[in-house]
């Protein structure tokens, strides 16, 4: 096993110039803040394992967790363990496990306490010493942001955001990353005064999807979208994000926040800004950077906002033949809160490519069913030579990016319907993931880990980029918090009236996926 100075692992083995081949990655540990939380149950750990399972980990790879509970190593052990059992996406195998299980520590403390911040360091040199983890550890911060400065700090404090010659630390930050740009500024200041911009990783999930980074492979591998993708041929662009699922338990993080800073600042804007870049110079990080940031700078939001924004919150209603309750009702959520469940956005990004060409975003919980897409949706032919009668059940031709679940790629067309007269209807032509490949998508979270192990940063969002979103939100935001409160909305519908008027004022509806 060898290192490379810039903290990229290469193994031996293998020709890294041959990029089929799997990435695997070095000596390293990770340690988890928030270990007790529900990401870490339900995402971070199986993806642990997964990887494990996949030979994408070293022999010695270690997981260190860090929480305020009064466990030994076997009992966070045994979380995992019941976390992988439950929630890996591959197979359990008792020689992966125990084999991941013997790297497996556990330090109990607060974010301020100094000894266990100290034991951590111990822990962290034990590791090295006993499982060749050469020094390299990623600190994922699970952890709700008012903490970052705590934890960052500590891990200064206690020499552990220092790398030695040759080897690396990292920093993994969940979102939400702020409240608003003011927060997130705030936040930036702190986490930099203890790492340099290379070693932070920013986690935006959505990046890790497959469906997601093929936005780009379709856009840029192909010859035949580029030239009509812009605003001399394509009407509008819709972005959903629909879930069925409410608030669950996260009353504590979702009130207050709301749907458009949890996924609109992040995921919406992330799916809007490759949808609308430039090709980037190179598939590198700083390529990918410099084009999304292009796009969200250039957002315009409408100078009406009451017009062209719409926020709603869940009532009590009928989903998959079960009565839910509203968001009021639900548990640990006050029953007068104006916390939106439900936002939709009308944006323009306003250059030579985008100007006049309406994006509009919509996310909501408790919606008909669970599914993101990205639908560009063309103008109608200039001209028809048949009978407006031939046409009539004819819509916009579309390209349908299905992010998930049912993963793929729809292109609507008109096609003459066969018999004896020219009537033109709409037909679809599929591309999906699980007829045209046998490989298996990876959890975006194996990914991104997998990533942050091998200091890849491609798929990670840098500052700028979280400061430009809260940009573009904070007035949207500001606009809301001064007019009434989110409209009630039917759980199990597709939101509010509002949200339908909203796109019927452009002559437009929202599609029903
Ligand atoms: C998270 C949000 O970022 O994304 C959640 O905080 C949301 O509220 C989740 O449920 C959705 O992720 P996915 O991958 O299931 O679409």
């Amino acid at each position: 096993m060898s290192a490379t100075t810039a903290g990229q692992w290469v193994n031996p083995l293998l020709d890294p110039s041959d990029r089929r081949l799997p990435r695997i990655a070095g000596p390293s540990g990770l340690v988890i803040f928030g270990v007790t939380g529900d990401l870490s149950r339900k995402k971070l750990m199986p993806a642990v394992y997964d990887l494990a399972n996949r030979g994408l980990l070293p022999p010695g790879f270690s997981l260190v967790g860090f929480a305020r509970r009064d466990w030994e190593h076997q009992d966070f052990a045994q979380v995992v363990h019941d976390a992988v059992r439950e929630h890996a996406r591959t197979p359990f195998r008792e020689e992966v496990w125990r084999q991941l299980a013997e790297g497996m520590r556990f330090v109990p403390g607060e974010f301020d306490d100094d000894k266990a911040f100290k034991q951590l360091r111990e822990t962290v040199d034990e590791l090295d010493a006993a499982r060749g983890t050469s020094g390299n550890f990623a600190f994922y911060l699970s952890v709700p942001p008012k903490f970052f400065p705590t934890v960052v700090r500590q891990l200064k404090r206690h020499g552990l955001s220092d790398a030695s010659e040759g080897s690396w630390r990292r920093a993994v930050i969940e979102k939400p990353f702020g409240h608003d740009l003011a927060s997130a500024e705030e936040l930036n200041q702190v986490v930099h005064e203890v790492f340099a911009p290379d070693q932070v990783f920013r986690i935006d999930h959505y990046l890790g999807k497959e469906t997601v980074q093929n936005i780009l492979a379709l856009r840029f591998a192909n010859q035949m979208f580029e030239p009509i993708w812009n605003r001399s041929y394509v009407d509008h662009v819709q972005i959903t994000m629909a879930e069925d699922i409410g608030i669950g338990g996260r009353a504590g993080y979702y009130d207050g926040i709301g749907a458009a800073r949890d996924v609109i600042q992040n995921h919406l804007l992330q799916l809007l800004a490759l949808t609308a870049m430039e090709e980037p110079a190179g598939f590198d990080a700083e390529s990918l950077v410099a084009e999304k940031l292009k796009v969200l700078k250039a957002v315009k939001l409408p100078a009406d906002l009451g017009a062209h924004s719409v926020r709603g919150q869940y009532a009590a209603g009928w989903q998959g033949g079960e009565l839910v309750r509203g968001y009021l009702e639900e548990e640990g959520i006050s029953s007068d809160s104006g916390t939106d469940t439900y936002a939709a956005l009308k944006l323009e990004v306003d250059n030579r490519r985008w100007a006049g060409v309406p994006f509009y975003l919509r996310t909501g919980k408790r919606l008909g069913r669970r599914v993101t897409e990205i639908a560009v949706v063309f103008q109608r032919a200039p001209h028809s030579p048949f009978d407006t009668t031939d046409t009539q059940e004819l819509g916009q031709n579309a390209l349908v990016i299905r992010v998930q679940p049912d993963e793929g790629i729809t292109v609507r067309f008109g096609s003459k319907v066969p018999g004896t007269s020219m009537e033109i209807r709409d037909v679809t032509m599929d591309f999906a993931y699980g007829e045209s490949f046998t490989e298996e998508s990876p959890e975006a979270y194996e990914r991104l880990i997998l990533d942050v192990l091998l200091g890849d940063a491609n798929l990670f969002p840098r500052t700028e980029e979280v400061e430009e979103s809260w940009k573009i939100l904070d007035p949207v935001e500001n606009y809301w918090d001064t007019h009434g409160r989110p409209e009630q909305y039917t759980a199990g519908t597709w939101g509010p009236k509002a949200a339908d008027d909203m796109l019927a004022r452009d002559g437009r509806n929202w599609r029903r996926p």
